[in-house]
This record gives C-alpha cells, structure tokens and sequence, in this order.
C-alpha cells in the first residue's frame, strides 16, 4: 500500500537523514551539546555525592560511635539459652541437660584465670563493687587499655570448677547472665530504693546495678524456691566499666552473674523474669531482652 511506503521512508529518514546530516532529527552540533551537557550534569552530581561522603567519614572518629546520642539501655543476656527460652530437662537423664552444661563450659572458656594473666592486658580490680575505672578519654592517645580480670571461680557453684555440671545433675541449674556491652556506657545504680520493686530493693548497695528474678505468675511465686546469686556483689558491679570497644579494649570481660535455682518445684512449668534496675536502665515493649529476660524452667523428675 501506497501509505505504507510513505510512512516507511519518512520514519527511516527521521532515523538517519543522509540529505541533511541528521540523527533522530537533530545536527552533530546540537547531538554535541547534549552530551556535554549530561557529561557536564552528572559529573556534577557525581562530585557532590562523593564530596558529601567524605565529609561525613572525616567527622567520624576511629573509635567512639558518633552517632550514639542516645545510649541504646543495654540487653540482658543469659547463658544456657534455646531458641523458645525453655530450659527442660530431667535431672537422671544426662542427654536432656548435655546441650545446656556444654554451653557453659564453651562460654565460661574465655573466663578462664589462665587466660588472664597478661600483666600487660588485664588488671585487678578486685572483688568489692567499687566506681568506674576511668581509663582516659575514647579519643585521647593512651591507646589499648587494660581490662579488668574476672576470674570464674567468682561464681562460686556455678563456676563449673568443681561441679562440671553446673547443678543440673541436682535438679540445681545454673544461669549465667551478662548485660550487653555498649562502647561508653556507664549503667547508673538506681538512685534510690523506692524506685524499684519492693522485693527488689534489698539488692540495692552502692556501686553495683542489682539483677533480680522472681516469679512471672503470681500463683507460682512459692514454687521458685530459694534463687542464688554469685558475682560481684551479686550484680553487675561498676568497676568494669565503661567499655572502650573492641580496638581499644580487645581483652575486656563483661562482670557475670550467675544464677541458680536451688529448689525449683519439680514436673512444673515455671516462668521466671529477671531483671536488672539501675538509672540509664530501660524495658521495652518491642524488645523482651532489654534489661531484662524471661525464661521457663522445667525439671521432670518421678
Ligand atoms: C535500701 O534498702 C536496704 C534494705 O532494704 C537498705 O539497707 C539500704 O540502706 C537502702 N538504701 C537506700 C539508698 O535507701
Ligand atoms: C523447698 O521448697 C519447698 C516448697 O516448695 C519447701 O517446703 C522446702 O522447705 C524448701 N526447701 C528448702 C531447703 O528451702
């Protein structure tokens, strides 16, 4: 068709015009400055993004977190630990508690005393809560800093020294629990008893964030039995911080405190919540390990 044709050549001529040297309708020249000007364009934006970036790296220091305006409040941990926070076992039966003891020994690994005696690395700082130990400023020059030692024989029957099985052979189990570490943060005690629970407060002692557990339902609090606490203070004592990070405090050791529940009511589900109190110490909602934990405890026994 006559039309057909027509339009054929009329499209391959805008394509490439031989007569007038055009390209999509347009000179070299003017195909020229359209290129400049998008070479010109993204250069640029190009130079602006890289410029922003670098400004930004150049405000960064090495070592402290900059934009850590607000302290994350710390998550609390807890050692053994399964995925639905159950810990069910039967005392006779070595199989059911297995996984959990060789947890704590792989754990309590790094608090071996052998592995701290570097007089270079670590430090006493004794055995009594006592203040922060300022080891200069995140950014001044003294570089590695030394780290507190926390022998694991301070958790007395937990320590798995003398029990290797942390009393749960005896129906006796231990937890160990750890408050995360967070670069410069120095957890504040609670300033006064009555801002914290009533069975609470008698942990409360200068220089020491208390941790304590009790029983989540009402109805089970006779069926927890007597808990142990083993540690510096029985809590999280202040000396060992703050933490300088991983580059500037490569050995340090977070304090322990470990756990035991010496009379647990047996072939009962009980859920437990432990929490620690302290000034800069927050709960959240969303977030079930922050400054605190809950776990449920089982031991079967006929
Ligand atoms: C908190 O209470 C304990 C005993 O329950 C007491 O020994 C301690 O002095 C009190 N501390 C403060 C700051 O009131
Ligand atoms: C263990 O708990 C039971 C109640 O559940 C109590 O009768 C018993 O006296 C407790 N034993 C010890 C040693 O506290």
């Amino acid at each position: 068709m006559p039309s057909d044709k027509k339009d054929d050549g009329g499209w391959k001529k805008f394509l490439w015009n031989s007569e007038t040297g055009e390209l999509l309708g347009r000179t070299g020249g003017s195909w020229f400055k359209i290129t400049l000007f998008y070479v010109i364009f993204y250069g640029c934006l190009a130079g602006i993004f890289i410029g922003t970036i670098q400004a930004m790296l150049l405000t960064l220091s090495e070592y402290k977190p900059t934009w850590q305006d607000r302290v994350a409040p710390p998550g609390l941990t807890h050692t053994p630990r399964s995925d639905k926070a159950e810990l069910a076992f039967n005392p006779r039966a070595v199989e059911t508690f297995l996984p959990h003891t060789k947890a704590l020994r792989e754990f309590l690994n790094n608090y071996d005393e052998s592995k701290q005696k570097d007089q270079m690395k670590y430090e006493d700082c004794g055995d009594e809560p006592a203040d922060y130990k300022n080891r200069g400023d995140l950014d001044s020059d003294v570089g590695v800093r030394k780290a507190c030692r926390f022998p694991r024989a301070l958790l007395g029957p937990c320590s798995g020294l003398e029990d290797t099985e942390f009393g749960f052979k005896e129906g006796k189990p231990c937890l160990i629990v750890k408050l995360n570490r967070i670069v410069n943060y120095r957890p504040r005690p609670p300033t006064s008893n009555e801002s914290i629970p009533e069975e609470a407060q008698p942990k409360v002692q200068p220089n020491v964030i208390p941790i304590y557990c009790t029983s989540k339902k009402e109805e089970d609090a006779d069926k927890i039995g007597e808990i142990k606490y083993y540690g510096i203070g029985e809590g999280f004592p202040l000396q060992y911080y703050p933490y300088y990070g991983k580059k500037l405090h490569p050995q340090y050791l977070q304090p322990l405190v470990a756990l035991q529940f010496t009379n647990l009511t047996r072939n009962t589900e009980l859920r437990i919540e432990c929490k620690v109190f302290g000034d800069n110490i927050d709960y959240s909602e969303k977030d079930r390990y922050q400054g605190r934990f809950e776990i449920k405890i089982q031991v079967d026994e006929s």
